[in-house]
């Protein structure tokens, strides 16, 4: 396994391979990221990951400087899964000048995610395009987790005709369902044992629209009433149209419930993915 630091050497690099599925990341790697790695290298001849901690989709106040950095671990999960490469960019290389271009999104980035944190998934969205601009795969694996993100990439991806084909990993859990995610580290003993309620909860909605409740809003408020008497502050709980992640409505069949919510210091977010004949 290589380790690139720099744009020119990885172009000059990846001119000899026939075909190059890429995965990118935050770093702190654990068994979800590693599941794509594993989708990446049954796609192509060359498996690309990217560790760079992206300013750009944090805002100030929330935890860029302390967003858990372990690079010699990374490589060291990277190397046994088989990865061909890292790119280790460091902020310089990325973000030479002040990054004042970035991609502009549609509604969809407006809600759940994107009306908690405004600018996250521009900043995502732009980071992403410059990934693929100097990694240049013809595939790119991203998780269910962040499906609202999966869902904007999609979408840039179509509308900007991009020579790539995206592909999604499900979502890796803990045993008692807790979905795994580099944040988790920030829980106390106390919180993680409280932290799979969360998904405990969505299970329950999924469980409740399947057997053929209607009145999501209700659905919605039980959740989160339930999540708050526990200790949680809830961002949202919402049942929504899968592709398009507006709210749902009876005559959809394809569903999307999302959740995110604080433990104290931390924001947990899930969702869970089903169709209703
Ligand atoms: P990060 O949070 O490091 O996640 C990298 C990839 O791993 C994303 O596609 C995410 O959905 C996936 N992932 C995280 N937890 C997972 C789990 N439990 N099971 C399966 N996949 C999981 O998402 C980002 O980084 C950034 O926004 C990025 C796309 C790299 C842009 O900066």
């Amino acid at each position: 396994m290589e380790i690139i630091t720099d744009i020119m050497s990885l172009r000059v690099r990846l001119q000899r391979e026939s075909s190059i599925a890429f995965v990118p990341t935050m770093g702190n790697l654990h068994a979800g990221h590693l599941s794509l790695v594993q989708i990446a290298r049954q796609h192509a001849a060359c498996t690309v990951v990217s560790i760079f901690v992206n300013r750009l989709q944090f805002a100030p106040h929330e935890d860029f400087d302390r967003y858990p950095r372990t690079q010699e671990n990374d490589c060291r999960l990277l190397k046994e899964s088989g990865a061909d490469i890292v790119f280790l960019p460091d902020e310089k290389t990325l973000y030479p000048v002040s990054q004042t271009f970035q991609v502009s999104l549609p509604v969809m980035a407006d809600t759940l995610e994107g009306a908690c944190r405004p600018g996250f998934f521009r900043g995502v969205a732009t980071v992403v395009l410059k990934l693929f601009n100097i990694v240049q795969p013809q595939i790119a694996v991203f998780g269910q987790k962040d499906f609202q993100q999966l869902q904007i990439i999609r979408g840039m991806v179509e509308q900007f005709n991009l020579p790539i084909e995206i592909l999604a990993g499900e979502t890796v859990r803990a045993d008692d369902g807790l979905a795994l995610s580099s944040r988790n580290s920030y829980l106390e003993p106390k919180q993680r044992q409280e932290a799979s309620q969360l998904a405990w909860v969505l299970q329950q909605v999924k469980q409740r629209v399947e057997a053929g409740e209607n009145n999501f809003a209700r659905l919605e408020q039980w959740a989160a009433q339930r999540l708050h008497e526990r200790g949680w502050k809830v961002d949202y709980v919402a049942v929504c149209h899968q592709q398009t992640l507006s709210r749902a409505t009876i005559d959809d069949r394809q569903y999307a419930i999302l959740g995110a919510a604080w433990l104290g210091q931390t924001r947990l977010i899930d969702n869970l993915l089903f169709s209703r004949p």
